[in-house]
């Protein structure tokens, strides 16, 4: 498949993006400065906080799983069967808890991710949503694949 080249010219804060890469969704998202400061509070809750099991660039091996903090970017595929996770960025209470931070819920079997795609423990999904290779090309263009 070929790179799939990526406008983020027009991303609002918190706005997820959806494109196709390789017959797969990718999505990226914009994460304000509260998202990147609640992701740091999730650690315990989660089954690999540092992404060590789990499948990403070595650009992106880091506590925010992405080059830039404020840019994730992350197959839309659940690591259990492969279902598409739904977008939950509420923060406030909600069917997924009162401590819900935000982050993507699978409805296939109830796994729960983090806004850096970290799986939360005690749900099927054994590892963290996959980061797929990708690059700038300047503030406002970056490349998947
Ligand atoms: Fe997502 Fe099973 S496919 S929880």
């Amino acid at each position: 498949g070929a790179p799939v080249e990526v406008d983020l010219s027009k991303m609002e804060p918190g706005q997820l993006l959806r494109v196709a890469w390789r017959g797969k969704p990718v999505w990226i998202l914009n994460r304000t400065p509260k998202v990147l400061d609640d992701l740091k509070s999730l650690d315990d809750q989660l089954s690999d906080p540092l992404s060590q099991a789990s499948l990403q660039p070595t650009s992106s091996k880091n506590h925010f799983r992405s080059i830039k903090p404020e840019l994730f970017v992350a197959l839309g595929l659940c690591t259990h069967l492969g279902c598409s996770p739904t977008f939950r960025p509420e923060i406030a209470p909600s069917d997924l808890g009162a401590q819900w931070k935000g982050g993507f819920f699978c409805p296939c079997h109830g796994s729960k991710f983090d806004l850096a795609g970290r799986v939360y423990s005690g749900v099927p999904a054994p590892t963290n949503l996959e980061v797929p290779p990708y690059r700038y090309l300047s503030d406002t263009r970056l490349i998947i694949g």
